[in-house]
């Protein structure tokens, strides 16, 4: 069933005035948009607990390309994972360092496990992980 339902909520009005100086400084222009957010971002993470679903990926790696065998490894792990990883985008981002930005998609914990590899591998200096609703489950 879906449509729009009002409904009250009690709240401290310290938390209240804290939560609306959150939201003001994030550009929210109403407390219902920001709620609604929050409940998104809350499903989303409830699904990446359960790993269970199908969820999207994102993978951020920075490295060196001359560190011995790296760029192989990694060239491994996509090619052993191609049917999780979507998209790679490399960038150059100077005479020695890499960014790469990989898309992956698949159930949580599979990905979550694809990116504490590529993250993990030898001579990676940084890595972040994001995960994400591919979105039909969210209205
Ligand atoms: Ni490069």
């Amino acid at each position: 069933m879906s449509g729009v339902i009002r409904f009250g909520v009690s709240i401290d009005s310290a938390l209240l005035h804290k939560f609306d100086a959150l939201i003001e400084a994030k550009g929210y222009t109403n407390r219902s948009e920001a709620l609604r957010d929050l409940i998104r971002d809350s499903m989303v993470q409830a699904e990446s607990e359960l790993g269970t679903k199908e969820m999207i990926g994102t993978i951020t790696i920075v490295y060196n390309h001359h560190t011995r065998e790296l760029t192989d490894t990694l060239t491994d792990l996509q090619h052993r994972y191609f049917h999780n990883i979507i998209s790679t985008t490399h960038i150059h981002m100077d005479k020695h360092n890499c960014l790469e930005v990989l898309i992956a998609r698949g159930r949580g914990n599979e990905i979550r496990s694809i990116a504490e590899l590529l993250i993990g591998a030898r001579g990676v200096k940084h890595g972040k992980f994001t995960l994400t609703s591919t979105g039909r489950d969210l209205t």
